[in-house]
């Protein structure tokens, strides 16, 4: 299987700023064959970047998108129009469930309209600090995945990414705290397992899952080697084109 290394860019970066980054970012990188390098500005520089980015070496993501392809939904942008411009799409990240009360019978309708647009669904799931606290992680993580992939089709599984998040590792949670590597393998586990209850035993070695929360240069060794994990979704270290040029180094030499 492939690895991963995916930035997103949350709400940085005028139009401007991400254009002279892809552009530095895909001097700096070669063609990585068994990796793929993603990142996901801001909707507004979606369109230029796709114009401008070299495919073989870096592919576009959405943070968002919403789920029906046209009519009255003002402000909303569909998979419909970022088919070919985007690869693939963020999908339930924590900010979007959390800031902007995305609930999973949305998020089910955007897995599926992005699949239907030919864009790799990046779900986002991943329980809070409270969350883990009362001891529901595994009760959180279920539901979100079932839900997440409730219109997902046997044979659409092997268009998803998972990426678990938990929300209490993001960097811009006000208490983080690092997730320690047997807390992730304890829940890529657990993935593993109802994706295997669902779609039987060999989807499992086919559905990437992505692991974010504070990954840096310093820690993506250590999270890449956790079993189960396929790749990185980096957010406040991928602004940094040099601490993202490390990662993705550091993502090529670690690949199982
Ligand atoms: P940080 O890497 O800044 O913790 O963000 C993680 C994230 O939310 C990526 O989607």
């Amino acid at each position: 299987m492939k690895s991963y290394v995916v930035g997103n860019w949350k709400l940085n970066f005028t139009v401007g700023e991400a254009s002279i980054y892809l552009h530095k970012l895909m001097r700096k990188i070669p063609n990585y064959r068994d990796l793929e390098v993603i990142v996901a500005p801001s909707t507004i520089a979606l369109q230029p970047l796709s114009l401008q980015v070299d495919r073989h070496k870096i592919k576009l993501a959405a943070q968002n998108a919403f789920y029906r392809d046209y009519g009255a939904f003002t402000g909303e942008t569909s998979f419909s129009q970022l088919r070919g411009i985007v690869d693939y799409a963020i999908i339930g990240h924590s900010e979007r469930r959390y800031i902007f009360g995305e609930r999973d019978k949305d998020i089910q309708k955007k897995v599926a309209g992005a699949i239907r647009n030919r864009i790799t669904p990046i779900l986002c799931i991943g329980e809070t600090e409270s969350e883990r606290a009362f001891g529901e992680t595994r009760d959180v993580i279920r539901d979100q995945l079932i839900g997440g992939l409730s219109e997902v089709s046997d044979d659409e599984i092997e268009k998803v990414i998972i990426a678990y998040e938990p929300v209490w590792a993001i960097s811009s949670t006000k208490m983080k705290k690092l997730a320690m590597p047997e807390e992730v393998a304890e829940v890529t586990g657990l993935i593993k397992e109802i994706l295997k209850e669902i779609y039987g035993g060999k989807v499992v070695e086919k559905v990437p899952i992505l692991f974010g929360g504070s990954v840096n240069a310093s820690n993506v060794g250590a999270y890449l080697t956790v079993p189960g994990v396929n790749g990185v979704l980096v957010g406040g270290a991928s602004l940094i084109l040099g601490e993202f040029n490390d990662i993705i180094e550091i993502a090529k030499r670690v690949r199982k």
